[in-house]
């Protein structure tokens, strides 16, 4: 990397302030995380909302302003999770393509999930001014252009439904901002925004608490049931548990058969301030991609310094714990990304930042927002894929709505008990996906023994029967660990990017030291005694 000055090395997982070592732009950028009261006492409330993510957030704002009692828990601090890893585009251009949502379901469900997002991207503009908010809102106009594997025919299909959709789009010749190479075609999505994600969390948890809120962080919910969930040794009681950690930690397999988890990459390079209007760029993603969720490339503006703006380009994704699967492993990640942008952005200078995050995908297109199926009291806000934003900002606009019990016609698109028959292809490729790394427990594993490890690198051992995780810290410590994963026993994966051990079936991750900071596992990694 070229000067990496602001980018975080060397410093081993630390599991409250973020998923993952490197440090995003806007982590980077806060004096300290955003930390409240930790709980120390047992609580009641009417709505108990588990995490402090831009869905969890966004649903307990809503729910207090119907003057409900709403308790927020969040284990790390607000904005700790993929809400302080995301680039942040808020925008009605779906990356599943809305002449796929006609395919898998018919127009008017695709009309509907336009009017969902457009309706997102204006409730944050309203938000932003009713409460003053300064997070660096913007309204910026979008490109979708041609990946170079693609064909001009995506854009015209896309075009064509983007317009039966309700969309204000237009198809250019030319890509505003960008260096000729990817077609001369793109579709423009005219007032779509963004903002500094954790300057927006900050305010939007100032203005819950005013409204009669509160918030424990590095307060986790455990044992969560219809009646509330324990923390920290104490009880919180309430009549509706939302569960918005980004995948459901509160269910074992349905929802984990209906989504997968991938990893995706950024680096942030300096541009000479005024050299690119702000905007976005999208392109449609690789064809040619083994994965069934094509990865593509997104591209945002931030303002940086008096002479600088910042160029956030992101991509390279993967099946979370199979980069390897493609000869490229997550710390090389990078490379491919760098190319890619300084071939459509020439002009970028020192890259400040790299860090990537994990977004979960549904086998159906459309997040699952709404009741837990089978119950009534639970509820989830999930399978954002790249469009988080606007889907976490839904989720709380949805669930409002059920508990209010007012009616409201995006809650049967996004019911996550929903069943869409037109995906079983994908499914089955996903599924037999997963099947297969179950055979990991008979290959071989990454090192022979912890010699092979240099400070700072881990990797996955085998003894016997056992496949065992483990870290050789700077400090020429050694952590071992059981490596199957405590959700549902497949064998770990070392990501030397993130410094993290991942699992390459649903996407829990555990720090060097096996605590876990992603779900669907709810437990830490065993210690292990390799001497044993
Ligand atoms: C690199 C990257 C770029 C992206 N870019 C975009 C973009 O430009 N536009 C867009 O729309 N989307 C984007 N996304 C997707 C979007 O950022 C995410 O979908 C969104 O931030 C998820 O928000 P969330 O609130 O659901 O989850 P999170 O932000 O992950 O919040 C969940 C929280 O739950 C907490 N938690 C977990 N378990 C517990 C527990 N038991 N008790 C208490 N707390 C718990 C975690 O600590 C975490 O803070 C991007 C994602 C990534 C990774
Ligand atoms: S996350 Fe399900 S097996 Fe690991």
């Amino acid at each position: 990397m070229n000067n990496a000055k602001h980018i975080s090395v060397a410093e081993p997982v630390n599991e409250n302030i973020s998923s993952g070592e490197n440090l995003s732009f806007w982590l980077e950028a806060m004096d300290q995380p955003l930390s409240y009261e930790v709980l120390n006492s047992d609580v009641k409330a009417d709505v108990l909302v588990i995490c402090g993510g831009i869905a969890g957030l966004t649903t307990a704002f809503c729910i207090a302003k119907e003057g409900r009692k709403v308790v927020l828990v969040e284990d790390g601090f607000i904005g700790s999770g993929e809400s302080g890893r995301t680039t942040a585009q808020f925008t009605c251009a779906l990356d599943d393509r809305y002449f796929e949502l006609e395919k898998i379901y018919d127009e008017a469900t695709a009309q509907l999930a336009a009017n969902s997002h457009m309706k997102a991207i204006e409730w944050i503009a309203n938000t932003v001014k009713q409460h003053s908010i300064d997070c660096r809102f913007k309204r910026v106009d979008g490109y979708l252009f041609l990946h170079s594997s693609d064909t001009k025919e995506t854009l015209e299909k896309e075009y064509a439904a983007t317009k039966r959709a309700g969309l204000a789009t237009e198809m250019l010749s030319g890509i505003p901002g960008i260096n000729g190479e990817d077609g001369k075609w793109c579709i423009k999505f005219s007032d779509q925004a963004q903002f500094h994600i954790l300057l927006y969390l900050k305010r939007l948890a100032d203005a819950f608490i005013k409204l009669g809120g509160t918030i424990y962080t590095q307060t986790k919910a455990e044992n969560i049931t219809k009646h509330g969930a324990s923390a920290n040794g104490f009880t919180i009681t309430a009549q509706h548990i939302v569960v918005a950690t980004n995948t459901p930690v509160n269910d074992w397999v349905t929802m984990h058969t209906k989504q997968w988890p991938y990893r995706t990459y950024v680096i942030a390079a300096k541009i000479p301030k005024g050299k690119l209007p702000f905007g976005m760029w999208w392109d449609t993603g690789n064809h040619e991609s083994k994965w069934v969720s094509q990865p593509y490339h997104y591209v945002r503006l931030a303002e940086f310094d008096e002479k600088h703006d910042l160029l956030i380009s992101g991509g390279e994704d993967h099946r979370t714990g199979q980069a390897d699967d493609e000869g490229i492993k997550e710390e090389d990640r990078y490379t491919g990304l760098i190319e890619w942008t300084k071939k459509r952005f020439p002009f970028i200078e020192d890259i400040v930042y790299k860090w990537s995050g994990q977004v979960m995908e549904p086998i159906d297109s459309m997040a699952y927002i709404g009741k837990n199926p089978s119950d009534d009291n639970i509820y989830i806000v999930t399978g954002d894929s790249g469009n988080g934003m606007t889907h976490g900002t839904l989720g709380g606009i949805i669930i409002t709505d059920i508990i209010m019990e007012r009616d409201n016609s995006w809650i049967k698109v996004y019911s996550p008990s929903r069943i869409t028959s037109k995906t079983t292809g994908d499914y089955l490729k996903e599924v037999g996906n997963m099947v297969l790394q179950y055979g990991d427990w008979f290959t071989g594993a990454d090192i022979k023994t912890p010699e092979d490890l240099k400070p700072g690198e881990g990797g996955i051992m085998s003894s016997g029967f056992r496949k065992i995780a483990v870290y050789f810290d700077e400090e020429s410590n050694l952590h071992t660990c059981t490596a199957v994963c405590p959700h549902l026993g497949a064998v770990l994966q070392w990501n030397a990017d993130e410094k993290t051990f991942d699992c390459p079936v649903h996407g829990s991750r555990f720090t060097t030291e096996g605590k876990v900071i992603n779900g669907p596992a709810t437990s830490d990694l065993k210690k292990v005694n390799i001497k044993e």
